[in-house]
Order: C-alpha cells, then structure tokens, then sequence
C-alpha cells in the first residue's frame, strides 16, 4: 500500500528501513525516503507505521 504518494513510497518500505537501519523518527524517515518532505499528508500514516514497527520488535 502506498503511504507517500509524493515519493511513492510503500508501507513495506518504511518498514523494512525501520527495522534494516533504525530509522525511528519522521525526520530520520525524511531524510532515508524524502517520506513527508511534500505536500506533508502522509505524515500521520508513516509515523503509525514507525510505531508499530519498533513496536513488534
Ligand atoms: Fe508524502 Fe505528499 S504524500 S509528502
């Protein structure tokens, strides 16, 4: 599922940076995948999707 449209950028994507190189905060995020860095809407769901992957570690 896409999360970013902007950057095309997929569910699985932010979480495998999350568990493959720690990315832990929206701004680490943007800075791996440009996630955020537009039109800023996709900003909610990627910050969940952080959540919940550090979250089932
Ligand atoms: Fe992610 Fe626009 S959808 S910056």
């Amino acid at each position: 599922m896409f999360v970013c449209l902007c950057h095309g950028i997929t569910d699985t994507q932010i979480e495998n940076i999350v568990r493959a190189e720690g990315v832990g905060n929206m701004r680490e995020l943007k800075n791996a995948l440009g996630v955020g860095s537009q039109c800023g809407s996709c900003i909610n769901m990627a910050q969940n999707i952080i959540d919940t992957t550090i979250m089932d570690y």
